[in-house]
C-alpha cells in the first residue's frame, strides 16, 4: 500500500516547509510539466465546487489529465465495492483523490489501490483545506508559529484537522464548540502528547467563543451541519446560537486577526456577512490557495510514490 494523504500526519513534519514552499512557487509559475502524461481520478460521494475545481485545474496546469468521479455517474452508487474502484482505477490513474463519508472508505481505497490516495475531505478529516489553511497564515504572518489559533463552532472534520496540526507543529490552538458538538477526545489526547513531545504548544477546549477568540491572530470557523448532517440541522441552528463569527468576536482577536472560513459559508449562521466580506477575512485567497497547495500536494505523494 502507498499511503498518499490521508490525514496531515501522513506528510512528516519536516517536510512541511518544502511542500509549502512549492505551493508558493506553483502560485507565481502556475504552468508545469511535473503530471506529464499521468492521469489523476478524483472521485466524489459528496458534493463539491473548491475541491473539484482546484484538482481538476491543478492536474491540466501540471500537464496532467483528471478524470472526475461522482458516485451517481459510476457503479459506486450502484454497490461496486471501494476495494474494487481502488484496483481499477490504479490500472489507468496515477493518484487517487476520494472525497466520501467515513475516513475507513478512505483507508480501504488507499489499502487497496497501488498509487497514492489523497483525502479531499471525509467525516473526519479535512487534510487539504488545512494544509492551504496553514499556507495562507504563513503567507500572511511569514510563519505558522509563535500565533494563537481560534476554532468557533463545531468540532467536525476541519476542527479535527486543526487540532492534528496544532499537536504536529505545536501550535497554541482555542477550540469553543457546544457541549455535545466537543472534538474526538482521542484526537485532543494525540495531539496534547505530540505537544509535550516537542515542548510546545497548547490546546484548550471551551464552550465560549469569546475565550477561544481572545487575543487570536487567527479566527476560523465552518458551517453548523456539515453534508450528511442536513437531517440534524435544525437542532444544530439552536446548540450553536451564539457561536457566529461576527466584528464584535473579531474585535476580541489580536489586532492583526485574520479570519478563515474553508466555505461554503452560510452568513448569519456561523459567520456574519460584515466578516466574511470584511477586511479581516482571507476567505477568498484561501479558496485561490486550495489550487497550489493542491498541486504540491499532488507532486509530494506522486514523487513519493516513484
Ligand atoms: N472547502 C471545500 O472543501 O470546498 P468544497 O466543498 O467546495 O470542495
Ligand atoms: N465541514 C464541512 C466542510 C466543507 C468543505 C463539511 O464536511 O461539509
Amino acid at each position: 500500500m502507498i499511503r498518499g494523504f490521508l490525514t496531515l500526519g501522513d506528510v512528516p513534519v519536516e517536510k512541511w516547509p518544502a511542500l509549502l514552499d512549492r505551493a508558493a512557487y506553483l502560485k507565481k509559475h502556475r504552468v508545469q510539466t511535473t503530471l506529464a502524461g499521468k492521469a489523476v481520478a478524483l472521485v466524489f460521494e459528496k458534493a463539491s465546487t473548491r475541491t473539484r475545481v482546484s484538482f481538476e485545474v491543478g492536474v491540466f496546469e501540471l500537464g496532467g489529465h483528471a478524470v472526475v468521479l461522482t458516485s451517481q455517474g459510476s457503479q459506486i452508487a450502484r454497490g461496486e465495492p471501494i476495494e474494487d474502484t481502488a484496483r481499477v482505477l490504479s490500472g489507468y490513474c496515477h493518484a487517487i483523490v476520494l472525497r466520501t463519508f467515513g475516513q475507513e472508505r478512505v483507508a480501504q481505497l488507499a489499502q487497496h489501490a497501488s498509487v497514492p490516495v489523497i483525502n479531499g475531505l471525509s467525516d473526519q478529516h479535512h487534510p487539504c483545506q488545512v494544509a492551504t489553511d496553514l499556507f495562507t497564515v504563513r503567507e500572511k504572518f511569514g510563519r505558522i508559529d509563535g500565533l494563537r489559533y481560534a476554532w468557533i463552532g463545531d468540532g467536525n472534520n476541519m476542527a479535527a484537522s486543526w487540532i492534528e496540526a496544532a499537536g504536529m507543529f505545536g501550535l497554541d490552538l482555542a477550540l469553543a464548540c457546544p457541549e455535545g458538538f466537543a472534538p474526538d477526545p482521542e484526537l485532543v489526547n494525540a495531539a496534547r502528547e505530540l505537544q509535550r513531545q516537542h515542548g510546545r504548544g497548547s490546546l484548550t477546549l471551551t464552550t465560549d467563543p469569546k475565550e477561544a477568540a481572545a487575543g487570536a491572530n487567527v479566527i476560523s470557523t465552518d458551517v453548523w451541519a456539515s453534508m450528511g448532517q442536513e437531517d440534524d440541522a435544525a437542532r444544530r441552528k439552536v446548540a450553536f446560537a451564539g457561536y457566529c463569527v461576527d466584528t464584535a468576536l473579531v474585535k476580541l482577536g489580536a489586532p492583526d486577526a485574520i479570519v478563515l472560513h474553508c466555505l461554503p459559508a452560510h452568513r448569519g449562521e456561523e459567520i456574519t456577512g460584515e466578516v466574511l466580506d470584511g477586511p479581516r477575512s482571507l476567505a477568498w485567497v484561501q479558496a485561490e490557495n486550495r489550487l497550489h497547495v493542491g498541486k504540491a500536494i499532488l507532486e509530494h505523494v506522486m514523487s513519493a510514490a516513484q
